[in-house]
């Protein structure tokens, strides 16, 4: 792209004249059409699921953590528009794409919604738009994959339109780090179109510039696998520390004294959500064709996958030190979630956990404050609904399995009034009983 282009959509953007368009309003799109409202911005949010798109246009919320009334507050400024009309995509300046990039029945990347939206984006693709990918996904995916399907307009990356990679950091529930606070690493196919994307993401949160798409796909896996990788560790020392009778949260504790040169992990039921579970086999995927193994992932993915199974195990042995059989058992799972205070259930361990417990023959039910009934998933239709919490139905289950350590959970009103308690996230730590086992 030359000088006086870049310029003049940069100038563009710093006017607010520049429209953005965010494709794919789920966790990422949504909190981030809030942000370019905030800065100013005319956003058009483009969603295929008119459900969606019909809920945002009567104000209404379908993420927990952005209430109605920032819908409404959005609404209100009159530069938000929700739509599923996607020839509007001509009219945009910039455009990001935010649509998920799941893993197939094979464990392999699905990247059909990205290239099904690159292929739209093609259909309307005009010269001087800049076209940033947010999805998490494999290196040379922007420049190399996606750039080819948008090039199939006739138009060229670099020459005739700005192309960038720039991965997202949301953590969803965290109250510490809401999206404008989280530095964003951004990548440009060419110099000029780093320029463009840093100018309109510098409205809105601190970006940290690197010299290519492909570096800023890497960092995104890198953070998620540095993840898995410390979780697989901490999973694999709780499963020995619980063999020698050594108690993992303390010696956590303890190390977490360390000045320098340690960062805390924690155990738990299995990996859950819809990052680390999935993201890192995007580049064990890639990695195949440089005739390259990633064994550290391969392994993480082993231990994690089978904390679930360790977790029924401790399950089992608990009750049969009882004197009780999994086969005809009441079980009651707590927190359905993946992780504390979110409505999140995708690849939660506790969907995993009910699975398992069904198959032993248990009668398992659940309790989540966030998650009042099941939807159907890809691979799960449990159709179960979230049971009440009282001393009364804590009372009738042969064991309670703490699975997700929701804040709002009283503790020791559920132990005292528990049978036997299975904790997988030490969200008992302080209380003393012996109905309570540590998993
Ligand atoms: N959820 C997170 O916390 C998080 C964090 C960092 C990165 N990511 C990454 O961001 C991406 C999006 O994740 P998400 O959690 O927002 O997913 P999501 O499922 O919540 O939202 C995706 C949205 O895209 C829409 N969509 C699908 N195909 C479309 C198409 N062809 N055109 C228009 N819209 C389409 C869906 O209807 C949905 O509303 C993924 O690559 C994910 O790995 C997610």
């Amino acid at each position: 792209m030359g000088y006086n282009n870049t310029m003049e959509t940069i100038e563009k953007i710093r006017k607010r004249t520049a429209r953005v368009g965010i494709i794919g309003l789920g966790y990422v799109g949504l909190p981030l059409v809030r942000e370019f409202v905030r800065a100013g911005f005319r956003v058009t949010g483009f969603d295929i699921d008119l459900r969606k798109v019909k809920l945002l246009r009567e104000g209404k919320t379908y993420i927990k953590h952005i209430p109605a009334e920032t819908i409404a507050e959005m609404n209100g400024t009159k530069r938000f528009t929700p739509t599923a009309d996607f020839s509007k995509l001509r009219t945009m300046e910039c455009i990001l794409i935010c649509v998920p990039t799941p893993l197939n029945q094979y464990r392999e990347p699905d990247l059909t919604y990205v290239f099904d939206t690159a292929r739209t984006i093609a259909k309307y693709l005009v010269k001087n738009q800049l076209i940033v990918l947010e999805s998490t996904t494999y290196p040379g995916t922007t420049d190399e994959d996606m750039r080819k399907i948008l090039e199939a307009s006739g138009l060229r990356a670099g020459k005739d339109f700005f192309l960038a990679y720039s991965p997202e950091r949301e953590d969803p529930g965290n109250q510490d780090f809401a999206a404008d606070r989280i530095p964003k690493v951004v990548g440009g196919y060419t110099g000029n179109c780093l320029k463009v994307a840093e100018a309109l993401y510098d409205t809105v949160v601190t970006t940290v510039p690197v010299g290519s798409t492909r570096v800023a796909e890497a960092a995104k896996l890198f953070e998620n696998i540095f993840r898995s990788v410390n979780i697989a560790l901490v999973n694999e020392l709780k499963m020995l520390f619980d063999r020698m009778g050594i108690d993992v949260w303390e010696v956590i504790q303890a190390a977490s004294t360390k000045p320098f040169g340690f960062m805390p992990f924690y155990p738990g039921p299995g990996l859950g959500g819809h990052c680390i579970p999935i993201d890192p086999f995007y580049l064990t995927w890639k990695a195949r064709q440089y005739d390259f193994h990633t064994r550290f992932i391969e392994l993480a993915g082993e231990i994690n996958t089978f904390m679930p199974y360790y977790v029924v195990g401790r399950i089992l042995d608990a009750m049969n030190s009882g004197g009780k059989g999994i086969k005809g058992s009441t079980i009651l799972i707590l927190g359905l979630a993946y992780k504390k205070d979110v409505d999140d259930v995708r690849e939660s361990p506790s969907l995993k956990l009910i699975e398992l417990l069904t198959e032993k023959g248990a009668v398992v039910d659940y309790n989540d404050p966030h998650v009042l009934k099941t939807h159907r998933m890809r691979r799960y239709d449990f159709r179960m609904s979230s049971v009440p919490l009282t001393a009364r139905s804590l009372k009738k289950y042969d064991c309670v399995v703490i699975s997700t350590d929701h804040s709002s959970y009283d503790y020791g009103f559920i132990v005292r009034h528990s049978r036997l308690i299975v904790d997988t996230r030490n969200a008992t730590a302080g209380l003393k009983s012996p109905k309570i086992v540590r998993a």
